[in-house]
């Protein structure tokens, strides 16, 4: 027997032998469990017999070697040159809600800008009373709030508009993360600004190459938006806009500006390259969809998925998935496991926060049959996931952004995983 396979009989058996310890698996887990191949086995291993590095050994730490294939991938053709592009979050890799900062995709227009945060300066300008310029220390002293918030890219999912394509969740939905922020409500230094009573909008600019410029109503900006500068109790990364980016929850990933240099008060938006030739949908009839901000609800079954097939071919079998919204919550994800035909609740499982990933789970006795695999978020709006040919006979397949559609996952006898499309 082969190193690789006598590891999987010996893995295998593990699970035979923790799910009969455990005992909490109804009578239909352990049946299945019964049949796995492979008996337990418990060794002395080497790693029990001499000491392991000491305290020092990584002042910062990072994940272990055997986790080496969790990482942020690209797509190749879609990567004619770094500086402008996007790599993916592994989200088939992850569980729970919170994405792990070396984790989240990124999308830069000009690459990663390099601050040095005691050079960086917030400039407010434009309709105010009083024109500002902030430190990061200034910054500092402004009293601030945590909150998690997902971010999606407009373009996640834009290459299934016309149909499938990308074999795997990491690719089709992996730009999106979900981070707990700490920052300023903008509110308050637009408060400290004094706008005039015609500023009705905003322009964030990046400090970056790109000088990112996105066009933001005011009453967005009162509303929910940050001044950030931790990303999951740590300072921003330099990818995701160190030392400061702006933060604008539910709403397009284009807009959260990073590198957040200046806002600019206005009273009209701006019609900057980013809302007009970009991150507009065009639709059959030759017109377009503009200011789209706020981003549909949206799920994804993460495992199984083609880049995580079932280790197993029947019997007990763990589904899960993430599901978002822009306008609340969701408190409700369906799940089928034959292309639609057949709707099961899903077991909503953590926190359930305004505008961040939900995670669902749903645990069933596979019949190791195939499988057509769909998830199918409801949001505290009411509104429902639509199919992918709902979407199209609406919007029509000239669109990149905006898609959020439900995807389907086939899944054959082997447990292996595949990008397909039902009518
Ligand atoms: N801000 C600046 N200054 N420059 C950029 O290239 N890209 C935007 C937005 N903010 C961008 C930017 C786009 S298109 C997206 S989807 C998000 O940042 C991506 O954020 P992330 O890199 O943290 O995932
Ligand atoms: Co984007």
């Amino acid at each position: 027997m082969g190193r690789e396979s006598r590891n999987t009989a010996t893995r295998r058996g593990f699970l035979k032998s923790g799910l009969a310890a455990g005992g909490a698996l109804g009578a239909a887990g352990m049946a299945n469990a019964a049949g796995a191949a492979g008996s337990a086995e418990i060794k002395v291993e080497p790693w029990m017999q001499e000491l392991g590095p000491g305290v020092d050994a990584a002042p910062y730490g990072t994940p272990s070697p055997f986790e080496s294939s969790v990482r942020r991938r690209n797509v190749e053709w879609l990567t004619a040159d770094p500086v402008s592009s996007v790599n993916f979050t592994p989200i088939h890799e992850l569980d729970g809600i919170i994405t792990p900062n070396g984790l989240c995709f990124e999308r830069h227009h000009a690459g990663v800008a390099e601050i040095d945060p005691a050079a960086h300066r917030l400039m407010i300008n434009g309709l105010v009373d009083k024109p500002l310029i902030f430190t990061m220390d200034d910054l500092k002293r402004f009293p601030r709030e945590n909150h998690v918030y997902f971010l999606e890219c407009a373009a996640n999912s834009g290459m299934e508009w016309r149909g499938a394509q990308l074999n795997g969740c990491q690719f089709t939905h992996g730009m999106i993360h979900n981070v707990m922020y700490t920052g300023i409500p903008l509110r308050l230094l637009l408060e400290e600004a004094g706008v005039k009573p015609n500023g009705k909008w905003l322009l964030p600019e990046g400090a970056d190459a790109s000088a990112m410029t996105r066009s933001v109503p005011m009453e967005k900006a009162l509303d929910d938006c940050l001044v950030a500068f931790k990303m999951n109790g740590e300072a921003l990364r330099p990818e995701q806009g160190y030392p400061l980016r702006l933060v604008v929850p539910g709403w397009e990933g284009n807009m959260w500006v990073k590198w957040l240099r200046r806002i600019e008060v206005g009273d009209k938006p701006w019609h900057q390259r980013e809302e007009t030739s970009k991150y507009t949908d065009l639709l059959d009839s030759g017109t377009a969809r503009r200011f789209t901000w706020e981003m549909d609800a949206k799920s994804v079954i993460t495992n199984p998925s083609p880049q995580a097939p079932l280790n197993h071919t029947k019997g007990q079998t763990v589904l899960t998935g993430i599901a978002w919204s822009g306008r609340g919550t969701i408190p409700r994800v369906d799940v089928t496991l034959d292309g639609g035909k057949n709707w099961h609740k899903a077991r909503m499982s953590g926190p359930s926060l305004s505008k961040s990933m939900h995670r669902f789970y749903f645990e069933f006795d596979w019949d190791g049959k195939p499988l057509l695999l769909q998830s199918r978020a409801h949001d505290s709006t009411g509104y429902v996931q639509p199919t992918k040919k709902a979407l199209r006979e609406i919007r029509g397949v000239n669109s990149i952004y905006h898609n959020n559609g439900i995807q389907t996952w086939h899944v054959n006898e082997k447990g292996e995983a595949e990008n397909v499309e039902v009518s």
